[in-house]
């Protein structure tokens, strides 16, 4: 199995290209079952999970073609087209190595009348469950049944969505995408209520309206979708990730360096940006993305993760990494999933100091961390590691690769653009 070897110690400069959005890729894709026509995605990252739902969408019957991008490319542009489906169930073997694929029930519920898609289960960051998913989709005229780990959702009499109204009791990215996605076929209008507001949602939005769909409120917590019979194809570009973004400001602060970000859009990011400010940090906004320059030392942080606009739950351990070395006591909250302090164990075999009571975990600054081999269980505590490894003294070696893999396109290639001393080795 792969690993990561980085020597801490150099200042990063230069420039790093920010990559399409992994979180909108994974709810853009299964756009493309809500149509008999082509749906082309620009900008999609190359991420080990957009393949696997681009696995998932040739399971449903749905035809997924790369079109013309070099390897050296950054992105590619796939064409997916759904002109008939030859499945409605998405089965345990894919659903388990990728939660993001419960994002398939909604547009599958929505054009067939009909899906089957495998509880996820439980998950490296917590409990996750998806109740929410399932009352709005009911609220909106689904009838859902749960047996033997899998879900069952048709419309009624296997025809259309009737449309409704859903009020979240709890902010729920993947849950409002979803309804969304079924919303957008049904045959009525659906209101959702305390809808997140993510800037996913915002692109997941602005595609469905490509196809034709109707839906005002956009970027707001309230969204009405006036359903349709049918909707078309489209051609669209993913949004820059935020999460890539503010991972590689917060590489770019704890080493003292100069990045500009180039592609990155500030007002997806703003209490990422928000922070790093109070944290001391040079925010430069350009046209041309968003630049980090770190000169003094940078100051501690009391910050708590929240529904977007908020501090999100995305970034909790890059932070958490970049404070490791600051002089004084950081406070971290972590209020969207109860078991995400998984770095902490990681980072104090590097030599961090910190307390972990429940939900808060306290943060008190360090002289210097030094390298270790150190692994994580979840995508951003891996690139924590990463974040902590550029500034520790010696070589660290992060171990379990793969979860970098699902999120982070070519994460060595773009550090050793800006100086830093990673690389990745096999085993062999
Ligand atoms: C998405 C993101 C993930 C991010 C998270 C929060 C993708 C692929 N993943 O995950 O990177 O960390 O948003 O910004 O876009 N909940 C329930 N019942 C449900 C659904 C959610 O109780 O049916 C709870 C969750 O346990 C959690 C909270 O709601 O405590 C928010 O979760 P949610 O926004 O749904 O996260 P995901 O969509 O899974």
């Amino acid at each position: 199995m792969d690993r990561i070897i980085i020597r801490g110690g150099n200042r990063l400069s230069g420039q790093i290209p920010i990559s399409g959005a992994k979180n909108a890729a994974l709810t853009l894709m299964p756009c493309a079952l809500l149509t008999d026509e082509p749906l082309t995605l620009r900008n999609l990252p190359r991420l080990a999970d957009v393949d696997s739902f681009g696995h998932l969408l040739n399971e449903l019957g749905a035809s997924t073609a790369i079109e013309g991008t070099r390897p050296s490319d950054f992105g590619r542009v796939m064409t997916m087209r759904a002109g008939n489906l030859s499945s409605t169930i998405a089965p345990y073997d894919i659903v388990r190595k990728m939660r993001a694929s419960i994002l398939v029930l909604g547009p599958l519920l929505g054009r067939a009348g009909e899906a089957t898609v495998s509880l996820p289960g439980g998950c490296a960051i917590g409990n996750r469950p998806i109740d929410l998913h399932l009352k709005a989709l009911e609220a909106i005229g689904a009838e859902i049944e749960v047996a033997a780990g899998y879900v069952k959702a048709s419309a009624p009499k296997g025809g259309r969505l009737t449309g409704g109204r859903y009020r979240f009791p709890v902010v729920s990215v993947g849950a409002t995408e979803n309804v969304l996605m079924a919303a957008v076929l049904a045959n009525g209008t659906t209101i959702i209520e305390n809808a997140a507001r993510e800037p996913e949602i915002v692109d997941l939005c602005n595609l469905l309206v490509a196809m034709g769909a109707t839906i005002h409120g956009i970027g707001s917590d309230r969204l009405e979708i006036e359903g349709c019979e049918r909707l078309h194809g489209a051609t669209y570009g993913v949004m820059p990730d935020r999460i890539e973004a503010g991972s590689y400001a917060c590489a770019a602060a704890i080493t003292g360096g100069d990045v500009e970000l180039t592609g990155a859009c500030a007002e997806d990011m703003r209490a990422t940006l928000d922070a790093l400010v109070e944290a001391g940090v040079t925010v430069e906004e350009k046209k041309s993305g968003i630049r980090i320059a770190a000169n003094g030392p940078l100051r501690p942080l009391t910050l708590s993760t929240a529904p977007f606009p908020g501090f999100a739950t995305d970034m909790q351990a890059q932070f958490m990494a970049m404070q490791c070395l600051t002089e004084g006591t950081s406070v971290f909250t972590e209020t969207i999933f109860e078991n995400r302090y998984m770095h902490v164990p990681e980072l104090a075999r590097m030599g961090a100091h910190i307390e972990v009571h429940g939900r808060i975990a306290m943060v008190r600054g360090v002289e210097k961390l030094t390298g270790a081999p150190v692994m994580a269980t979840d995508l951003r505590a891996s690139m924590s590691l990463i974040i902590a490894g550029l500034m520790a003294k010696g070589e660290t070696q992060v171990n379990r690769v793969y979860h970098l893999d699902r999120g982070y396109e070519r994460l060595e290639e773009k550090l050793q653009a800006v100086g830093a001393d990673i690389e990745r080795v096999g085993d062999g």
